[in-house]
């Protein structure tokens, strides 16, 4: 079986997950728009919030009902994809540039769900490492990180600059730490084990699932 046969069994393993009455966080990427299509086709009187305009647009054109993440303070469950999934449970995310609204909302949640396809397992996580940055001072600030360079993509939805950061992440603890102390980064890639719930990979035709330290 391909990616993308593995991506939609991960994605429907995920839907699968959501019950009536539940307020759900939706990531974005290929394999959240396989997620969409499969909620839209379970039908259940469910509240969605999306991590960017993509997710929100395509959610909306299948008729799930979204919501502004404004108001609610918490989310039951969040269900998105991921770029890299180390044994360890860290993750790498933002390969779409919208790993700080996906963080949040990963955060929010009681139980957070990734859904990938068996390429995204990896024995030790590698760059690049997604980072959105204050435009302010932002030529200070890839100095300050080093190995680090601009996207070529659009701001993010809350005006953020899109780089990459190209050094070592082998001790993503370490880097995780690091990296939110410097002055300028709005928010990484890094996913620690503890936010993660369970991993469903999508492996030849079986779904495979993997739990973590933000298990409920
Ligand atoms: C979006 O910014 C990312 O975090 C995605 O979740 C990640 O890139 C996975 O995308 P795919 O499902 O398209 O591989």
């Amino acid at each position: 079986m391909g990616e993308l046969q593995e991506k939609e069994l991960a994605a429907r393993a995920g839907a699968e997950l959501v019950r009536e009455g539940m307020v759900v966080g939706l990531g974005t990427g290929s394999t959240v728009a396989f997620l969409l299509v499969a909620l839209a086709q379970r039908g259940l009187d469910a509240v969605y919030v999306a991590t960017s305009p993509s997710t929100q647009r395509d959610a909306l054109a299948l008729g799930l009902v979204v919501k502004p993440f404004d108001s609610l303070e918490h989310l039951d469950l969040a269900i998105d994809g991921a770029d890299q999934v180390a044994e360890s449970g860290w993750l790498i995310k933002g390969g779409g540039g919208a790993h700080t609204r996906e963080k949040i909302v990963a955060a929010a949640a009681t139980r957070f769900v990734v859904i990938v396809d068996s390429s995204k397992l990896v024995s030790e996580l590698h760059a690049p490492l997604p980072l959105e940055l204050h435009a302010f001072g932002i030529a200070a600030t890839l100095e300050h990180l080093g190995s680090t360079r601009r996207r070529d993509v659009a701001r993010s939805p809350d005006g953020g600059v899109i780089a990459d950061f190209y050094g070592d992440v082998s001790d993503p603890a370490t880097l995780a730490r690091r990296l939110s102390s410097t002055p300028g980064v709005v928010e990484h890639g890094l996913f620690a084990p503890d936010l993660v719930s369970e991993v469903l990979v999508g492996v030849g035709d079986e779904v495979r699932r993997r739990t973590y330290g933000g298990a409920p």
